[in-house]
């Protein structure tokens, strides 16, 4: 069974990279999160080099995974930020970067977040709504800074194949402005003098089933593009996706490359990967705390739970679960659930299994995007710990403690 060249059994028992995560476990109990900074690397490097003809600049997707050594790894390592909220434009910030290396998103900006983005410098803000012009406007002439540049984002009216949760470019959707709203922004750009609207954006969803969709939205963009002239720089969004399940075919980013190297007419080109980057160098380990048998049903009761990584409750995603220390044994139909009370606190159904017995322990793959940035202290659980196995693969370290009790009512 092919992994990834991070993380995999050796002597049948599961590493990431060079460590045995049974030793990781044994100091930092679980449930756990488990981030290989050498596979974010390869995987950040691998896409920056399918991108290369186009020079494209890679803005890594705070929501994805917002952990600091995560932030800082890429950082160093030449990416720039894609920022939803004030508080990741913070995080990325602490992270070292610059804020010429932060693009600045969302359907709902606070007139406060735009303030603090535009006090930054941010690189760029990508617009959804008419409105937030005019507090771009307004606040970066009382800022006294500017001009703001904008990339207006574009809803292409594309249904992208993926989880109707995951699908922004439809018609139906929140996300974006039509192409007439667009069109009548550009024809008067004097209407916002501290606005520089030099790129259209556009992210028509995640986990991107096909690139089909991808090039019919970027048809639109750059048919809409082609009668402005400042408009200098497209941003494609992000949504490159992963494989989930172990035998996945993923598509080729090639093939986009090559149609964009075509069109773009000397556009530069921006990215806003996420899921792409960090995903498969992450995991979620976990202890099973019961097994139960019943009406011909096996329900293995782990420590995790949807609480700490909501994606099979929510979209009913798939993440393989590897045992730690991996047996010949004939596998069992297997309901994997956690202790939340709630029927959808389903972590797999119906997966076949080795049989698990309580004190085993278990990987959720591909866990490191919208894992832990999930996460929630639903049914009063602390979050758990995440550990970093550095870029050389000979150690790690606990990068954000285990949450206690006592974090539960810091606050209150
Ligand atoms: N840019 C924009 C404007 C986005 O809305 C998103 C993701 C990204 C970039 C990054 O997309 P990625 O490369 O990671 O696909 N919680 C869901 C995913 C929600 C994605 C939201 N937007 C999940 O766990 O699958």
């Amino acid at each position: 069974m092919v992994i990834n060249d991070s993380i995999r059994y050796v002597n049948n028992r599961l590493r990431v990279d060079g460590i045995d995560i049974k030793s990781i476990v044994a100091e930092v109990g679980t449930p756990t999160y488990i981030y290989s900074l050498k596979r974010l690397l390869n995987n950040y490097q691998r896409i920056k080099s399918a991108f290369a003809p186009l020079q494209a600049r890679l803005h890594f997707s705070v929501k994805a995974n917002g952990n600091l050594d995560i932030l800082r790894a890429l950082k160093r390592a030449g990416a720039g930020f894609d920022c939803v909220s004030g508080g990741e434009i913070y995080l990325a910030l602490k992270s070292g970067a610059a804020a010429r290396d932060i693009v600045f998103a969302g359907v709902g900006k606070t007139r406060e977040e735009i303030r603090y983005a535009l006090a930054n410098r941010v690189a760029w803000i990508n617009v959804e709504n008419i409105d937030e012009l005019d507090h771009i406007d307004s606040i970066a002439a009382e800022l006294a800074v500017g001009p703001a540049r904008v990339a207006l984002r574009l809803n292409p009216e594309v249904s992208a194949r993926t989880h109707p949760h995951l699908a922004t470019g439809h018609g139906a959707a929140k996300f974006g402005l039509t192409a007439d709203v667009i069109v009548e922004v550009l024809n008067q750009p004097e209407r916002y003098p501290r606005i520089d609207f030099a790129g259209m954006h556009m992210h028509i969803g995640s986990q991107l089933g096909d690139d089909e969709a991808t090039m019919a939205a970027l048809d639109k963009l750059l048919a809409l593009a082609r009668g402005f002239a400042q408009i200098k720089t497209i941003n494609l969004g992000g949504g490159l996706p992963v494989a989930y399940r172990f035998d996945e075919p993923v598509a080729p980013l090639g093939n986009l490359v090559e149609y964009l190297a075509l069109r773009r007419r000397g556009c530069s080109v921006l990215l806003e990967p996420g899921r792409s980057i960090v995903a498969d160098a992450g995991l979620l380990v976990a202890a099973v705390l019961y097994v139960k048998r019943r009406a011909g049903a096996v329900f293995c009761i782990l420590d995790a739970s949807m609480a700490e990584l909501i994606r099979p409750a929510l979209y009913d995603a798939h993440h393989e679960i590897l045992p730690l220390r991996r047996a010949e044994e004939e596998t069992v139909t297997t309901q994997v659930v956690g202790p939340v009370c709630e029927s959808a606190d389903v972590l797999a159904r119906d997966r076949q299994l080795p049989p698990l017995k309580p004190g085993d322990y278990v990987a959720l793959m591909t866990a490191g995007a919208y894992g832990m940035a999930m996460a929630s202290n639903y049914n009063a659980r602390p979050r758990p710990a995440e550990v970093i196995v550095v870029e050389d693969g000979t150690s790690w370290r606990v990068s954000r403690r285990r949450e206690t009790y006592e974090d539960l009512l810091r606050l209150q």
